[in-house]
């Protein structure tokens, strides 16, 4: 198994990663030397599982249009009945790329342009940017953050209900880290199911689950099972293959299936990539992926403690909003009195640390930063500059 403290050798820089290499275009110039935190992916190797069944794909040198088949529905049925306990029908599984594409195919296939679409702001960003490109009405209902934690807000989520066809829920939630409990989810369901709304589960992060937490899925909480029509679930961050580009739609209706399949056909979304294909059986069926992910959960578990302990000690004005899931720390830096391009600024240049601001992520983002703890341990020494 590795060891995630160890530095990769050579590191990431020229392997054509966004998050190292696609830092100055991002945030500009004389920002390589910052270390960066902000893209959701991490800075270990995957399982050694999974490069083994990539690399053994790429021996056989024909790369031609790859196909997904029962191997695939097998995998991600398998997965989610021994993760979560969710007994579903392969056939409910409709193989895709990225998640943002199953969401643009999902919004395609459950609403006509024109229609509201719900989000939950602060948000992972592309919905919005989907909702909008697609010509649909973006309504939203900020969670609340009372006490450190954040909640949705129950009555706005009804009066929001009445102006849309769709709901995007994020859970685990992005940026806030948020593993939403049983109650939570069946509130937010069975509200979506009373004004007729269909719901799209972005469950990207289920497998990131912090502190001992149960993930359950959305389409199991609540009184009716029709309501979430489509579940996203992906490979690619608990087993670090964003690269890869597979994931999967678990469609339980057939009819909705068709729908979206027909979405997929209308944006020219394929499916999963050949390696994908096979990173995704692979980290989904060995059981040595299994036991790498108990790993990963306890570094990250200690890699949090650590961040915390750092920014009590160096940044006494930033508070960690404490993550239930995700390997995303969202950081309340309202009380340094900055605004955002100075709070930016500041972490960019004085602290040499490359953050997503949290104003990116829309309403209630303002003040706040969100770090990828997802690296080796030394990375996340905070040093104030004197
Ligand atoms: C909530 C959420 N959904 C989707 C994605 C991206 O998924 P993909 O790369 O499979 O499109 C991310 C990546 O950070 C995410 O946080």
């Amino acid at each position: 198994m590795s060891g995630f403290s160890d530095r990769l050798p050579g590191g990431r820089k020229g392997t054509g990663s966004l998050k190292w290499d696609g830092m100055e275009v991002m945030f500009g110039s004389g920002t390589h030397d910052a270390i960066p935190m902000w893209v959701a992916d991490m800075d270990f190797p995957c399982p050694e599982a999974v490069s083994a069944a990539v690399l053994s794909r790429a021996r056989h040198n024909v790369y031609g249009y790859p196909f997904a088949g029962e191997r695939f529905r097998r995998a991600v049925a398998g997965w989610v009945a021994r993760s979560y306990g969710w007994e579903i029908d392969e056939e409910w599984v409709v193989p895709c790329s990225g998640v943002v594409s199953s969401i643009a195919t999902s919004i395609i296939a459950t609403t006509s342009p024109g229609d509201g679409v719900l989000i939950q702001p602060p948000v992972y960003y592309p919905f919005a940017n989907c909702v909008r490109g697609l010509g649909r009405r973006l309504v939203e209902n900020p969670l609340i953050l009372e006490n450190g934690r954040y909640a949705m807000d129950e009555k706005g989520l009804r009066e929001a209900l009445r102006e849309v066809k769709a709901a995007l829920l994020c859970s685990p939630h992005n940026p806030v880290g948020r593993v939403w409990s049983e109650e939570e989810l069946a509130v937010f369901t069975d509200s979506c199911s009373a004004a007729g709304v269909t719901v799209i589960s972005d469950e990207i992060h289920a497998d990131i689950i912090l502190g001992g937490r149960r993930h359950k899925p959305a389409a199991t909480a609540g009184g009716d099972p029709g309501t979430v029509a489509v579940t996203c679930c992906s490979t690619s961050k608990t087993f670090n293959t964003a690269g890869l580009s597979a994931s999967a739609a678990i469609v339980p209706d057939p009819g909705m299936r068709t729908h979206f399949l027909d979405a997929m056909r209308s944006i020219g979304h394929f499916g999963p990539s050949l390696f994908g294909i096979e990173a995704l059986v692979a980290a989904y069926t060995d059981e040595s992926c299994r036991e790498w992910l108990c790993g990963l959960l306890a570094y990250l578990e200690d890699n949090l403690a650590f961040l915390k302990g750092q920014i009590a000690a160096g940044l006494p004005g930033v508070r960690v909003i404490e993550p239930e899931g995700t390997y995303l720390a969202w950081l309340d830096c309202r009380d340094l009195g900055m605004d955002d391009e100075a709070l930016a600024g500041f972490f960019m240049r004085d602290l040499k640390m490359a953050l997503d601001p949290g104003i990116i992520f829309g309403t209630g983002g303002s003040g706040f930063m969100r770090l990828n703890f997802a690296c080796p341990r030394e990375n996340l020494s905070v040093t104030i500059p004197s």
